[in-house]
């Protein structure tokens, strides 16, 4: 596991899409598995920025509500499309959100599975994290092998997210999120944090013990994660000195 400490939320994204432009330069039709929730908004925007080519690419997004259809404000297909998709050379059909309007849910998250191994795995797959440890909406105790399905949000998460929905009363219930086998299966991970809101999740997901009680401590179990966060994400880790001296030194063919 790799931890890049960095002074701002900016400068911590900035890293981010220069990884994610090395990946397009390596492989013009790669696989990227994208996140959403407030965290990667300025990585989207930074890739927009960068004006990378997507016309190859293909992209699986983590999670959606349960019941929202794509054009409501506060759906992850709005925001996608919003922050992303309609500032790229993307082709729609390689693009993939959950459809939280799936009248089966459960042959839809099995449709997702398959669709995600037909498109040759995710290369690249960003997360966030919840304060409550969750990756895509794989909420405390969801099982470390799960794969893509339903899942009930808990208070903590619909508190949270709140914001985006003007009261938490207006919250779905319901997600339809990858599992975390689903997204250990990917090939590359990068993580990003920012806030001191988000250290505690932070630290035990790369120095706590593995357990379900921190969905992300689960990456522990991935060889190649990379967590960017900013300096207030990264407070309450133990061994940030090490972070530090270990991308200071990095060998010159591992820097993007
Ligand atoms: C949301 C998303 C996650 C996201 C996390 C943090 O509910 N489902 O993918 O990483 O919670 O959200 P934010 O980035 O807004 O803090």
């Amino acid at each position: 596991m790799e931890v890049i400490i960095q002074p701002t939320p900016e400068a911590a994204s900035q890293v981010a899409a220069r990884l994610i432009a090395r990946l397009f330069r390596e492989k013009p039709a790669a696989v990227l598995g994208l996140a959403t929730g407030s965290t990667p908004v300025l990585l989207y925007r930074e890739l927009v920025r960068m004006k990378l080519d997507w016309q190859r690419v293909t992209t699986f997004n983590l999670d959606e509500y349960v019941g929202l259809a794509p054009d409501h404000p506060a759906s992850y297909h709005h925001l996608m499309e919003e922050n992303l998709f309609r500032h790229v050379n993307i082709h729609a059909e390689n693009v993939h959100i959950p459809d939280g309007q799936a009248q089966n849910i459960p042959e839809f998250c099995q449709g997702y599975e398959a669709q995600i191994r037909a498109g040759g795995g995710i290369d690249l797959q960003v997360l966030g994290i919840g304060t409550d440890g969750h990756i895509g909406f794989n909420e405390p105790t969801s099982s470390l092998a799960s794969r893509t399905r339903i899942k009930t949000l808990t208070l903590e998460t619909r508190r949270d997210n709140a914001h985006f929905f003007g009261s938490e009363d207006a919250v779905p219930r319901h997600v339809i999120t990858m599992g975390i086998g689903t997204i250990l299966d990917a090939r590359n991970i990068l993580l990003l944090a920012f806030g001191d809101h988000k250290a505690a999740a932070v630290a035990g997901a790369v120095e706590g013990p593995v357990s379900a009680m921190n969905p992300a401590s689960a990456l522990q179990l991935h060889p190649l994660v990379t967590f960017v966060v900013d300096k207030a994400a990264a407070s309450v880790l133990r061994k940030t000195e090490y972070y530090r001296w270990v991308y200071d030194n990095k060998p010159n063919w591992q820097r993007a």
